[in-house]
């Protein structure tokens, strides 16, 4: 069986890679030149852990190729997956113009039997819109309309572990109807998944409908816990309890478990923002509330403005002559991806209000400056208070407070003593709770994590975290606030 990807993103690359190191013959399409360009000579437009180094070795072995050739493509796949992106439109609704133009694009290009697999995620509905189009273009050139079928897998992969998760599955959702090629796309999806199903079976077996709501149903749960825990931990912080506590003791019930219940400045990335609306716009147009889903991303809109908040607090709402670091650009570890990351959010806010930002990340500094430059089109004197750094401590130099927004995992026992002395004043908000509070203040570095007992760290104004900090930079302080 010889599979064809089209749509060579994080999705399609991670697909192709993994199924070419089982042994298919796999060829990647996109309509991206530069990136086709790119992956033919051995580069990898985006970063993934062992991403890389699995194309390298399966493309050296002559079992993966990537090209702009849609005939090729078409003709070269018995499999063909769609794993192009469905950006959010304008009313949160998901956008398939993608999708829809690889429909026909099929359509136009299709001799014999191909089953088609989706793997992007849409709502419900669209594998027959995708049949439409591909039929639409058949019978355009005279042919029998029922040389395909159109089934949906959707992808469950995390960014940053998503060779892992591909290639060791919870489980596998296939979404086939009744038909006459149904037991042929069954068999077919069978024979690709074997190598994970050898052991007992991870493949979920359902219809199309059930499947693309699959999808939407398991990214609303999973932002929804993340909402839940961020308004508890807001909710700790003006109670004077510690989430971290709650996090424990509600995690050790078994219908709970431990996982996706960290607190933190909101999350971000390619698909709960976007799914959530989409899931709430399907609902709409079929008369349904979703008022779960729709409070979850509203509070998420909220927590990611958390710690701008909390700095305005301290440091009043103007906060020119301030510099502040970040820590930390990617919307989550081990990634470049910088799609609705909530360090954007953050440094609009923050040179918004006149402070110069300094921030380090490791990976995804250039992705991050695509995103800025896009996010303050016209408004380059902003951008011009923005700088990148090459370490984590560069970026650190005589700032009056570090925002840490991505838990990479070099910034989880960082040199406190190094900060102090480098920083204008040590005053640390900690948007992933990576630190201990009591440990910082030991320290005598002013420290507010999201939901760790920060009543703890009185925030009435900026000099009293400055005096609870250090009284041996006061001065500076004084100096700070000349100019403040
Ligand atoms: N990124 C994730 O973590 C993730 C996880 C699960 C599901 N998904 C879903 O998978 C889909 C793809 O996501 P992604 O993050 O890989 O997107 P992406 O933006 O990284 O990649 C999409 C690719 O499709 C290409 N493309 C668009 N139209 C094309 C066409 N007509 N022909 C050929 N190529 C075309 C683009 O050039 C791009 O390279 C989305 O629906 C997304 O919601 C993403």
């Amino acid at each position: 069986m010889r599979i064809t990807v089209i749509g060579s993103g994080y999705v399609g690359l991670v697909t192709g890679a993994c199924l070419s190191d089982l042994g298919f013959k796999v060829v990647c399409l996109d309509k991206d030149e530069t990136k086709i360009r790119a992956l033919q000579e051995g580069d990898v437009p985006i970063y993934e852990p062992g991403l890389k180094e699995l194309l390298a070795k399966n493309r050296a072995d002559g079992r993966i190729r990537f090209t702009t050739d849609s005939n090729e493509a078409i003709e070269h796949g018995d499999v063909l997956f769609i794993a192009v992106g469905t950006p959010a439109t304008e009313d949160g609704s998901a956008d398939l113009s993608h999708v829809l133009s690889v429909a026909s694009m099929i359509g136009r290009q299709l001799k014999g039997f191909k089953l088609i697999v989706n793997k992007s995620t849409v709502p419900v509905g669209t594998a027959d819109r995708v049949r439409a189009a591909i039929e639409h273009e058949l019978s355009h050139r005279g042919m029998p309309t029922h040389v395909f079928d159109v089934i949906s897998n959707p992808e469950f992969l995390k960014e940053g572990a998503a060779i892992d998760d591909f290639m060791r599955p919870d489980r596998i959702v296939v979404g086939i109807d009744e038909g006459i090629h149904q037991a042929k796309s069954q068999r077919m999806m069978g024979d690709l998944y074997a190598s994970f199903n050898r052991h007992h079976s991870r493949t979920v077996w359902m219809d199309v409908r059930s499947a693309e709501l699959t999808k939407y149903a398991a990214n609303a749960m999973l932002a929804a816990r993340i909402s839940f825990m961020n308004e508890m931990a807001n909710l700790s912080d003006a109670l004077g309890a510690d989430i971290d506590h709650i996090r424990r003791g509600i995690g050790a019930d078994s219908r709970i478990g431990h996982s996706f219940l960290y607190a933190g400045c909101g999350y971000g990335g390619s698909c709960f923002p976007k799914d959530t609306q989409a899931l709430v716009s399907t609902a709409q147009a079929h008369g349904q509330s979703m008022s779960v889903v729709q409070a979850t991303e509203q509070v998420n809109q909220r927590q990611k403005l958390l710690l701008v908040d909390r700095l305005v607090k301290a440091m009043g709402p103007d906060l020119s002559g301030r510099r502040i670091a970040i820590w930390g650009l990617a919307f989550k570890p081990n990634t470049d991806d910088m799609r609705e990351a909530p360090s954007r959010v953050v440094i609009e806010h923050l040179l918004l209000r006149g402070a110069r930002v300094t921030a380090y990340d490791p990976i995804a500094g250039h992705e991050a400056m695509k995103a800025l430059r896009q996010d303050l089109a016209g408004r380059e004197h902003l951008l011009a208070q923005f700088a990148l750094t090459d370490s984590d401590m560069q970026a650190l130099e005589g700032a009056d407070a570090l925002m840490v927004l991505t838990e990479w995992k070099n910034f989880h026992n960082p040199d406190f003593d190094g900060m102090k002395s480098v920083m204008r004043k040590p005053f640390i908000l900690d948007g992933r709770n990576l630190y201990n509070p009591e440990a910082l203040s030991e320290l005598g570095m002013a420290y507010q994590g999201i939901g760790r007992r920060n009543h703890l760290v009185p925030l009435l104004s900026f000099d009293s975290v400055i005096e609870l900090a250090d009284e041996a930079k006061l001065p500076a302080l004084a100096h700070g606030m000349a100019h403040a």
